[in-house]
């Protein structure tokens, strides 16, 4: 089993201070592991450089990421950041295609694979987000609905950009509710992701990628859902704004990553 990944979306939270004081914590807290689980925190990009600047310090517990990156390459878009301007700030991760860009910003699946065109062009790595609503898993449609999301983006990606990505499942009703996909839920989905994958890009790529579950993931859920055999690790929102929580989530991923 590969090493887990755990990913902390803050999404539009925290004033610079508290942000300061939870790259902090979390560095504290982290010090003294020897972690094999990889850590990415993504910041609203203002903080950017916070979590940058302490990334890059010898021996840093995590990597520097993002929420969004601009469709185009550089010039003429007001309010936009290019995929070079966070590669010139040290962001090694970019999340993409998150539900809530989906449903308030208009991100289709064709923005979203520019989008990652954009970052692959540029060295990061995009976190591509796929996930049904609750209407379609109730109409039985999430694995024709999450096939298409990843047949519009993945698959238009030769084998040696797909091999830089990473794709995380985050069921629309599971996301901010506590209403979390049962372990056997989140591993049926995302076995089907991997076989969706394997299809086009073969076996080795399939098992290669990693594939993360995200919506409602806690320090109490986290242990199960890492121990499914597909679960790579987790996209973690609300919890990744509280450094107890956040890092107990990862040594939930140590546990699963040790014992295996
Ligand atoms: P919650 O963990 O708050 O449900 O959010 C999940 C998410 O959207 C992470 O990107």
């Amino acid at each position: 089993m590969k090493p887990k990944i755990v990913i902390g979306n803050w999404k539009m939270n925290k004033n610079f201070d508290e942000a300061e004081e939870l790259i902090t914590e979390i560095t504290e807290k982290l010090e003294g592991y020897n972690l094999e689980t990889e850590v990415v925190l993504c910041p609203p990009l203002v903080y950017a450089e916070l979590v940058t600047d302490h990334a890059n310090e010898e021996g840093a517990p995590f990597y520097a990421g993002v929420q969004n990156v601009s469709e185009y390459e550089n010039g003429a878009y007001t309010g936009e950041v290019s995929a070079e301007m966070l590669a010139n700030m040290d962001v090694s991760f970019c999340i993409v295609g998150h539900s809530e860009r989906r449903k308030y910003f208009g991100e289709t699946n064709a923005i979203v694979l520019k989008k990652m065109q954009r970052l692959l062009a540029n060295d990061i790595v995009p976190v591509m987000c796929c996930g049904e609503s609750l209407e379609e898993r109730k109409a039985n449609q999430h694995f024709s609905v999450v096939q298409k999301q990843v047949e519009e983006t993945l698959y238009q990606l030769t084998p040696d950009q797909m091999e830089r990505v990473m794709v995380a499942y985050e069921p629309i009703w599971a996301i901010g509710t506590g209403e979390t996909a049962t372990p056997e839920q989140a591993q049926e989905m995302l076995a089907f992701i991997r076989s969706v994958i394997e299809k086009k890009f073969g076996t080795e790529m399939a098992v290669n990628t990693y594939i993360l579950y995200g919506g409602s993931c806690n320090a109490k859920n986290a242990l199960e859902l890492f121990s499914q055999q597909d679960v790579d690790g987790g996209l973690i929102g609300g919890a990744s704004l509280k450094a107890d929580d956040f890092v107990k989530i990862i040594e939930a991923g140590e546990t699963v990553t040790k014992d295996n």
